[in-house]
């Protein structure tokens, strides 16, 4: 792979042929000033080829004779499949400890990637609904069984099925689908929970289609809510889709939406968006996969315990008053139809247990997702939204707790926050002598705005920098225009009205840093006080799980600078993206993963932090960027010394 050496830094990082230089920049941790997110149009990206060559760079941005001797535009540049040395034009007095003051290199977690071929090796891939092809005997004046005892019959003595049970929509339709191809059918079987426990035909279809297994999928989140069909056979994931759930209008967080439910006719109502949006998913990702209706076997379902409640038209109202009581930890085995999915009457809908009213179904399905329910390993697994889901444990032993951050990752709270979408402010650095930003946006567009894991970046890079203190506050005498005060409230233009897809000044303001740093402090001070009630601390931490919709950006380090992770290896993070997805698509591949999911269930102790005496103390300590006691990030507080050795 081409290596890019940046100079005057005298930095070198090895990228993918076709890496666009801007961003192989920012992987390397060097700066250039870019203000409209790499589409080329504010023309501050320059850079002068010393060595080899680029693809493209090229614009009436630059003069015909700069073009000449070697300069480009650093976004539209791409690295060919040769070693390339890149000069930065900066200040002629820039000097080494300037260089110094740079960021540091991204760190993104590792990406989990399910092992199916080892649940394959282990035996355990298993799907809960299974599909047995049969040749039953004809009936005749000397074996004249009825029809479902003729099926059940042939079952136990023939394929060793005991304790099977045949449900009353399957006898109706019996008759005839045996005779229609003679007797020769195809037989899905659900299996229980428990071994022993009763097994359901839930299907029977004439021939051999036992090539044609399916299930479905689904993270039923407060925001979005994600789908995939997956195929049984050979655990592949066919097709996928993701959609806002339709109750947002009711309301962004679950208070809002207990409180909706609360209203006359409001559970009724909030079921129905709810599903309305399920179906929409299910009827897309069955189009997508080209597959019928009618062999979709199973629908897995992970949520939050509210989002579980609201589904399953049960009242949450409970779960916001204190002692906060959920109507039921565990749901019994349920068929799809009967819950207003439209999927044919046999399909099986099985629901994620829950811990308590906010460790829910999709925490407990993260925990089985990463595996972190079968190692020795003492792991910590983090679900970072709206709300943060914290679990600490391993195979014998695991504790949880929940806390509310805000919806500041989410882009919520913060004036240009935004999703992570096109246009949305992804990484951010700055010029140690100008304050001069360079932007990378998704899609490498002018901006719109920023998202969760940009802001992170973007205060973190600020903090190491100087540009704000540990309260968050810009340093006011720095000189530079792009600091300022806009109707009493400080502010850091981000990008220039010109420079913007939305014809306005894209700033982050000290408001904004404000519900950042509170969103972070109740993460970090749950994740403390849990560390503390269990009696451990960070270091006995052997390996970290992270999940939610931001992650898999996430510069590790840069997450670490701001407080929101306390200050740990890199190397032991792992980012699972979608936990609860990842825990509802393994929930159809392996039966085994449901039968220990009770138990997993019933080992996870929770504490409720708003009760623990300590959480508050913490809260209020972790208010700073990155805490009042730096002594918890000592790797940071060694940089700063070096970086800022009078401050
Ligand atoms: Fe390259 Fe603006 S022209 S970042």
């Amino acid at each position: 792979m081409p290596k890019v050496t940046f100079l005057p830094h005298d930095k070198t990082v090895t990228v993918s042929e076709g890496e666009n230089l801007l961003r192989a920049a920012m992987e390397a941790g060097v700066h250039i000033n870019a203000s409209c997110g790499g589409d080329g149009v504010c023309g501050k990206c320059r850079i002068l080829i010393e060595e080899g060559h680029l693809e493209g760079g090229l614009s009436d941005r630059i003069s015909a004779e700069d073009q000449a001797k070697g300069y480009r535009l650093a976004c539209q540049s791409t690295v060919t499949d040769t070693d390339v040395v890149i000069r930065i034009p900066v200040e002629s007095s820039i000097d080494v400890s300037v260089l110094k003051r740079q960021a540091a290199p991204r760190r993104t977690a590792r990406i989990h990637q399910p092992d199916f071929e080892s649940l394959r090796e282990q035996g355990l891939f298993v799907p809960p609904v299974e599909e047995i092809y049969l040749e039953l005997p004809e009936p005749s004046a000397a074996d004249n069984q009825a029809d479902a005892s003729r099926l059940v019959n042939f079952l136990t003595l023939n394929h060793d099925e005991h304790r099977l049970v045949v449900r009353l929509s399957l006898i109706r339709k019996l008759p005839d689908v045996l005779r229609e191809d003679n007797f020769r059918v195809t037989a899905t079987l659900a299996r229980p929970v428990q071994p022993g426990r009763k097994t359901h035909v839930i299907k029977v279809q004439p021939g051999d289609t036992t090539d044609r297994n399916y299930a479905i999928a689904m993270d039923i989140g407060t925001t979005t809510i994600y789908g995939q069909l997956i195929d049984l056979i050979s655990g592949e994931v066919l097709a996928e889709k993701g959609d806002f759930n339709g109750q947002i209008s009711y309301g962004e967080d679950v208070i809002t939406r207990i409180m909706a439910a609360e209203k006359p006719g409001g559970l009724d109502k909030l079921h129905e968006v709810v599903t309305a949006t399920m179906n929409k998913i299910i009827a897309a990702i069955v189009k997508q996969a080209g597959v019928r209706l009618d062999d979709v076997n199973a629908i897995s379902l992970a949520g939050n315990t509210t989002m579980t409640q609201l589904f399953l038209k049960v009242n949450p109202r409970y779960i916001r008053r204190s002692p906060y009581v959920p109507a039921s930890n565990i749901y019994p085995p349920l068929q799809a139809v009967e819950l207003g999915l439209e999927l044919e009457d046999h399909a099986a809908a099985l629901v994620y247990p829950q811990v308590s009213s906010y460790v829910g179904g999709d925490i407990v399905a993260g925990v089985m997702g990463s595996g972190m329910y079968r190692t020795d390993r003492l792991t910590l697994f983090m679900d970072i939204g709206t709300n943060a889901e914290i679990v600490i444990g391993n195979k014998d032993w695991m504790a949880c707790a929940a806390c509310s951050a805000g919806p500041a990752f989410e882009g919520g709270g913060i004036e240009f926050g935004m999703r992570a979408a096109r246009g949305a402010i992804e990484d951010f650095s700055i010029d140690p002598l100008t304050y001069e930003p360079m932007l990378l946006t998704i899609g490498s567009v002018r901006p719109k705005g920023i998202c969760g894991s940009g802001l992170i970046t973007t205060v973190a890079v600020m903090f190491e920098a100087g540009v704000i203190n540990n309260q968050g506050k810009f340093d006011r005498e720095l000189g530079t225009e792009r600091i300022r005060e806009r109707e009493g409230v400080w502010e850091y233009v981000l990008a220039w009205q010109d420079e913007t897809q939305i014809d306005r000044d894209i700033v982050l303001t000290e408001i904004d840093i404000e519900n950042l740093i509170r969103a972070k402090g109740a993460i970090y001070s749950g994740c403390m006080t849990l560390l503390e009630e269990v009696g451990m601390g960070m270091g006995d931490i052997e390996q970290i799980y992270l999940a939610g919709g931001f992650g898999s950006y996430v510069d590790l380090e840069k997450a670490m600078i701001i407080g929101l992770l306390p200050e740990t290896d890199p190397d032991k993070v792992t980012y699972i993206g979608n936990a609860s997805l990842l825990g509802a698509r393994m929930a159809v591949l392996t039966n085994r993963l449901r039968q220990d999911v009770v138990n997993v269930t019933r080992m996870m102790t929770n504490f409720e932090l708003s009760e623990t005496a300590s959480y508050m103390d913490h809260y209020v300590a972790a208010l700073f960027l990155p805490h009042t006691d730096l002594n918890q990030f000592p790797k940071l507080k060694t940089r700063l010394l070096s970086s800022r050795p009078n401050s």
